[in-house]
C-alpha cells in the first residue's frame, strides 16, 4: 500500500523524468511484498519466458510436466468448456469440474417444477442419471505451434493493408487444409501480438458432455449480484460434468452406448491446505485483454465509453429492480437478465475506479513518452515510427463519436427487448414462418410488457440526449414529430399496437397468412429495428470499420516497435481465447486506507451472511445443518471449512472454471472471478490490487461429499491429504 501511494505521488510530480520513473518502478519491484507477475503466458513457451520465476515461487513441475506433446502433461487435463469457459478433468472416467455460472444454462435447462435443480441442486446417483446436454462441448488442445513464418511468408513491405490481409487469410486457409483436421478436430490459426506472430492450435472436440452434479443456486451463486466481482466472497461456484466417448475412446455425438472418456491426464486434488504466500498457477482460456492499449484509447474508454454505458445500464437496472421488488413473478423472470446486465455494469465501474487509482492513463503516457524518446534516438526508427503515435491518437479521436453512437445504440435501442426480439425474428426466421411461435414462447415466458415499456421510454430519451442528431434514425424522428416530441406518447402507441405486445397477439396474427405477410410492413417494432439498422449501416459502421482496420494495423506496428525497442523485456501477448498460464501467490490486499483483506474466507462467513430475507444471502438448510453439526470430515482447516481464496494470478473473462494448481500440479481450486478493485487488469495490471478469486477445492468437496452425500463423485477422484 505504501509503495502505491509513493508511486501516485511521484507520478503527480510535474518534472519527473523518465529515469526517475524507472527508479520508482525498480523501487516498487524490489520492495513490494507481492511477488506477483503480470502476464498470461503461452504454455509452449514457458521455458523461454517465466519458468524460472515460477520455480522460484514454488513450482515443482518441469516445463514438460506442464505442456508436452510427447506424453501426457497437465495441459491434457485442461478443458475449454462450451464456448467461453474453462474446466478441468479430475478422474480417469472423464469427470470434469467447471464453474456453476458456466454450467448454469445446462442446470436450468434440466429444471422444471417437479425437478427444481436450481433450488435443490442435482446429484446423479448412477451413470444412468447423468444428463446429456445437446450443443455442449468439451474441447482439448492437442498441440499448438508457431506458424508465423508460414503465415507471413508472402507478405512484402509494399503491400496495402488489404493485400496483406488477403495474403494472410490465404495462408491460414492453406495451413488448415494441409493439416487436414480429423473428424471431431478443429485447427485454428490465431494472431498474437496484434498480428506480428501467428499460432496454430489443434483441438479435439467432445460433444457428449453430461451433467453429473450441481449445488443449489443458493450455494453456486451465493452472494448473487451483490457479491459479484467482490472480495471477500463465499460462493461455491462449481458444477460437475462428465465427458463421454465412443467405445474406442474417440469423440462422438451423444449416444446411449457412449462410455466415460478416459483422458490422457486428469488432475489429482490436494486437500492438504493452502497458506498465505503459496505458489498458485491458473491454467485456462482467458478471452481478451488489451495491455498494449494507448493512453488515448484508455482515456476514451474510461472517460467516455464506460461512463455512458454504465449510466444507461444504471437506468435499466433500476427499472428492472423496481418491478422485481414489487412482484415475485417478475423477479424470477428478470433474474438472469438482471444478472447479465449487472455483470459488465459492475465490472466497468471497477475498471474506471482501478485505472484512475493506478494512474493508468499516466502509465501509458509514460510508456509512450519513453517510446518516443527511443525512436528519436534512432534515425531508422524515426523514419519508421516517427508519426505512429500521432496517427494512433488521430484515429482514436476520429472514431470517438462513432464509437459513442454505436455503443449508445447497443446499450439503449438494442436493449429494448421487443426491438431486439423483432430484429432477431427478421434475421433468423422471418415471418410468416411458424417456427417463430416456438421461439416466441421461450421469449414471452420471461418477458414483462410493463418493464419493457419503461425501458423503451428511458432508453429512447437517453439516446436522444447523448447522441447528436446526425445519428438519430428516420423512424425515431418521424414518430417524435407525430407525437409532438413526446417519447411517452410514442411508447403508449407502440406498446398498445405492436403485435409483439403478447404471445397471444402474435399467435393471432400468424394464424392468418395474409396478416402475417403484412407484419413486416406494419409492425412498429420492426420499423424501429430496420430504421435503426439502416442508420448504423449508412452512417456509423462503414467509417467505424475503416477506422478500426486502420487502428489494427497501426497497433500491429506499435506492438512490433515495442518488442523491438525493449529487447530486455519478455512480453506476453494479449489474451485471445487460447490456452494460457498465469502464476502468482495466495495473498491479500489493501483496497483503501486502513482496510486490509485477508486472502481466505470460511464457512463461518457464510453463516454470518445468512439472511433468509435477502435473496442473495439465503443459506440452504442442508448446508446450515452440516455447519451446525460440524460435519466437516477431512475438509476442515483449523476447525472450519475454507470456502474461497484470492491470489495474484493475472486472469480475465474466460478464465472462469480454470483449474488452480499448487506447485505440485495438484488441483487446489476453481478460478471464478476477480476483485472489483482489480478488474482493470485487462488494460492496466497492478500487482498491489489485482486478485483472482478461487473456490477452494475443500469447500467444493465438502459440499459434494458431506452436505449432499454424493460420495460416488468424490470416490473416483484422486484426493491427496
Ligand atoms: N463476475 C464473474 C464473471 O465475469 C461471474 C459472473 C456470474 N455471476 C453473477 N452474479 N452474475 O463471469
Ligand atoms: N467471471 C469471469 C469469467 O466468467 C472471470 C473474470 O472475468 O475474472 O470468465
Amino acid at each position: 500500500m505504501q509503495n502505491h501511494s509513493i508511486v501516485n505521488h511521484l507520478f503527480n510530480c510535474k518534472y519527473m523524468s523518465r529515469y526517475r520513473l524507472t527508479a520508482v518502478f525498480l523501487f516498487v519491484v524490489m520492495f513490494s511484498p507481492v511477488r506477483a507477475d503480470e502476464g498470461m503466458w503461452i504454455p509452449l513457451l514457458l521455458e523461454q519466458t517465466r519458468y524460472r520465476q515460477m520455480k522460484e515461487l514454488g513450482l515443482k513441475l518441469s516445463p514438460e510436466d506442464i505442456y508436452s506433446i510427447n506424453h501426457a502433461s497437465l495441459k491434457d487435463a485442461v478443458v475449454l468448456f462450451g464456448g467461453g469457459c474453462s474446466g478441468v478433468v479430475v478422474s480417469a472416467q472423464g469427470l470434469l469440474f467447471t464453474n456453476y455460472h458456466c454450467g448454469y444454462g445446462q442446470v436450468q435447462s434440466h429444471s422444471s417444477l417437479e425437478h427444481d435443480y436450481l433450488t435443490d441442486g442435482f446429484w446423479a446417483q448412477s451413470a444412468g442419471d447423468e444428463l446429456p446436454n445437446p450443443g455442449l462441448t468439451a474441447t482439448f488442445l492437442e498441440r499448438m505451434e508457431d506458424v508465423t513464418a508460414e503465415v507471413l511468408q508472402r507478405i512484402t513491405s509494399g503491400m496495402t493493408e488489404r493485400q496483406r490481409n488477403d495474403s494472410i487469410a490465404a495462408a491460414v486457409a492453406r495451413i488448415v487444409k494441409a493439416r487436414q483436421p480429423a473428424k471431431h478436430h478443429r485447427v485454428d490459426v490465431k494472431p498474437l501480438f496484434g498480428g506480428n506472430q501467428y499460432f496454430m492450435y489443434v483441438y479435439e472436440i467432445f460433444s457428449d458432455v453430461r451433467l453429473v452434479g450441481a449445488p443449489p443456486t443458493a450455494i453456486g451463486k451465493f452472494g448473487g449480484d451483490t457479491d459479484n466481482w467482490i472480495w471477500p466472497r463465499h460462493t461455491g461456484d462449481f458444477s460437475i460434468f462428465r465427458i463421454y466417448a465412443d467405445k474406442n475412446n474417440q469423440p462422438a455425438a451423444y449416444s446411449p452406448d457412449n462410455v466415460p472418456y478416459q483422458p490422457r491426464k486428469y488432475a489429482p486434488v490436494s486437500i492438504a491446505g493452502i497458506r498465505e504466500g503459496d505458489f498458485t498457477m491458473v491454467y485456462g482460456y482467458p478471452a481478451a485483454t488489451d495491455e498494449f492499449i494507448t493512453s488515448y484509447e484508455l482515456d476514451y474508454l474510461i472517460r467516455q465509453n464506460y461512463p455512458l454505458r454504465v449510466a444507461l445500464r444504471t437506468e435499466r437496472l433500476e427499472i428492472m429492480e423496481r418491478y422485481m421488488q414489487a412482484d415475485a413473478a417478475t423477479r424470477i423472470q428478470y433474474a438472469a437478465k438482471h444478472a447479465g446486465v449487472s455483470n459488465a455494469w459492475k465490472k466497468w465501474q471497477g475498471v474506471i475506479h482501478g485505472v484512475q487509482r493506478a494512474d493508468g492513463v499516466k502509465q501509458k503516457i509514460a510508456r509512450e513518452t519513453a517510446f518516443s524518446q527511443q525512436i528519436a534516438d534512432n534515425p531508422q526508427w524515426s523514419r519508421d515510427y516517427g508519426l505512429l503515435l500521432e496517427k494512433m491518437k488521430n484515429n482514436v479521436e476520429a472514431a470517438a463519436l462513432l464509437q459513442q453512437a454505436s455503443a449508445c445504440y447497443a446499450e439503449s435501442i438494442t436493449s429494448i427487448e421487443l426491438v431486439k426480439f423483432a430484429g432477431s425474428l427478421l434475421t433468423d426466421i422471418p415471418p410468416p414462418n411458424q417456427d417463430l411461435l416456438k421461439k416466441a414462447s421461450g421469449f414471452y415466458k420471461d418477458f414483462s410488457l410493463a418493464v419493457d415499456k419503461d425501458i423503451f421510454v428511458a432508453m429512447m430519451k437517453a439516446y436522444l440526449a447523448n447522441i447528436p442528431e446526425a445519428y438519430h434514425f428516420e423512424e425515431m424522428k418521424a414518430q417524435l414529430k407525430r407525437h409532438k416530441g413526446s417519447v411517452e406518447k410514442w411508447a403508449d402507441e407502440v406498446y398498445a399496437k405492436s403485435v409483439f405486445r403478447s404471445y397471444q397477439a402474435l399467435e393471432k396474427v400468424l394464424a392468418n397468412p395474409k396478416s402475417a405477410n403484412k407484419l413486416i410492413q406494419k409492425e412498429p417494432m420492426i420499423a424501429i429495428y430496420l430504421s435503426g439498422q439502416a442508420m448504423l449501416n449508412e452512417r456509423v459502421y462503414p467509417s467505424l470499420r475503416r477506422l478500426s482496420q486502420e487502428h489494427d494495423s497501426l497497433s500491429r506496428v506499435y506492438i512490433a516497435a515495442q518488442l523491438q525497442a525493449d529487447k530486455e523485456r519478455i512480453f506476453y501477448p494479449n489474451a485471445n481465447h487460447t490456452m494460457r498460464i498465469s502464476f502468482g501467490q495466495t495473498v491479500g490486499y489493501s483496497p483503501s486506507d486502513a482496510v486490509t483483506y485477508q486472502p481466505f474466507t470460511t464457512l463461518e462467513g457464510i453463516m454470518e451472511k445468512d439472511n433468509p430475507d435477502i435473496y442473495d444471502y439465503r443459506v440452504p438448510q442442508a448446508l446450515k445443518q452440516a455447519a451446525e453439526q460440524k460435519n466437516f470430515g477431512q475438509y476442515a482447516a483449523n476447525g472450519m471449512v475454507p470456502v474461497c481464496f484470492i491470489a495474484s494470478n493475472h486472469t480475465s473473462g474466460g478464465n472462469s472454471g480454470s483449474p488452480v494448481f499448487n506447485g505440485n500440479g495438484e488441483l487446489i481450486g476453481l478460478n471464478f472471478d476477480r476483485n472489483w478493485e482489480g478488474t482493470m487488469s485487462d488494460v492496466v495490471y497492478d500487482a498491489e490490487q489485482c486478485r483472482n478469486i478461487i473456490a477452494d477445492i475443500r469447500y467444493i468437496l465438502f459440499i459434494v461429499d458431506k452436505v449432499y452425500g454424493a460420495q460416488r463423485i468424490v470416490g473416483e477422484m484422486e484426493v491427496r491429504e
